[in-house]
């Protein structure tokens, strides 16, 4: 039952028709509750009250998939203006970007033009940008791409799925440039032919990744919600006397806020990941297929006046 809830809801995400009527509809479905505003100004306030709690952020600005050069060069300058906004502002925040929101499916030209503006302004003013990672048939390129920016840029870094087989070797080759990489398990629906079907393999698997970047010496941001993981983290810190200065952990705006100021508490770093923005359709609806009881949190934001 749970699989078919993952995948119905993993199917709902990129139903473009869906995706439009849901910005048209312009309904901010969870405000207050997992976006953090309709656009970035409308979110400082917001940010800065998570920066006083002890909290790092990473902002995202809806939106994926795109297919239009000119919506491309839309978020291009959005992205730019953000990362000016919180440098001016004193934000402790990061930016985290899709390269299809860039231009991905339409050019790979394009997104190297739209990557070079961003991370000139991003290099100019040390904001780190984290390429966020999408499927797996677009994980390649997403790489590419990385790799290719990271030998001329510092303030760039991306994210590797536990739940794809090739990301054991993806790590040691990605290794050589000692990269800020943030590690998940992975939120899309993925074949059996790419991705470890079941959740206790993908666990393992996390575990691996996240067991050798510590051990490295690189520091690594463990992007998770799930306890196990994290009590495994610190474990391992404290095995090998790894400083809580060397890796951070990161979760999603409205996910375990308990647990995120817990941790500050307990001396750890913590960084939310907060999406601003009307194009919230294929975000929430993965988070949906994460985890079902975010359908009672969501229809209470819907209801929310
Ligand atoms: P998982 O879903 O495996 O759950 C394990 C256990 O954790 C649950 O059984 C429950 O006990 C607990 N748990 C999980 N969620 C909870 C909640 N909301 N409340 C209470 N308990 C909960 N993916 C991707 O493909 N590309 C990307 O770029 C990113 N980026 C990213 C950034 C950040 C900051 C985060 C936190 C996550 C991502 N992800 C991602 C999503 C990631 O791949 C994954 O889908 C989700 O984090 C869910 O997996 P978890 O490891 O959190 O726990």
């Amino acid at each position: 039952m749970q699989v078919i809830t993952r995948d119905f809801f993993l199917y709902l995400s990129k139903n473009k028709a869906l995706n439009r009527a849901a910005q048209n509809w312009g309904g901010n479905i969870a405000a207050g509750k997992i976006v953090g505003g309709l656009n970035f100004p409308s979110s400082i306030k917001f940010i800065k009250e998570l920066n006083e709690e002890g909290l790092s952020v990473t902002v995202d600005h809806l939106g994926e998939f795109v297919t239009s050069t000119s919506v491309a060069k839309e978020r291009t300058e959005e992205c730019i203006k953000t990362i000016e906004m919180i440098a001016a502002e004193g934000l402790d925040s990061q930016v985290s970007v899709k390269m299809t929101s860039l231009g991905l499916d339409i050019d790979e030209k394009l997104v190297y033009e739209n990557m070079t503006r961003i991370l000139d302004t991003a290099e100019k003013l040390k904001i780190m940008v984290t390429i966020d990672m999408e499927d797996e048939v677009r994980c390649q390129k997403t790489l590419d791409i990385f790799k290719d920016f990271k030998q001329r840029y510092t303030y760039i870094s991306t994210v590797l799925q536990a739940y794809l087989y090739r990301t054991e070797n993806d790590l040691n080759e990605l290794n050589q440039f000692k990269p800020f990489l943030r590690l998940v398990k992975g939120a899309y629906k993925e074949s059996p032919n790419v991705a470890f079907p079941d959740k206790a393999d993908v666990d393992e698997n996390y575990k691996k990744l996240i067991k050798t970047q510590l051990l490295s010496g690189i520091y690594t941001a463990i992007a998770t919600h799930d306890d196990a993981m994290i009590e495994y983290t610190k474990q391992l810190a404290k095995d090998h006397n790894i400083l809580p200065n060397q890796f951070e952990f990161q979760m999603l705006y409205g996910m375990r806020t308990a647990t995120q100021k817990k941790l500050v508490k307990d001396g750890y770093k913590m960084r939310v990941y907060v999406p601003y923005g009307n194009d919230w359709y294929g975000y929430f609806m993965r988070r949906l297929a994460e985890r079902p009881a975010n359908i009672a949190f969501a229809l209470k934001g819907m209801t929310k006046k």
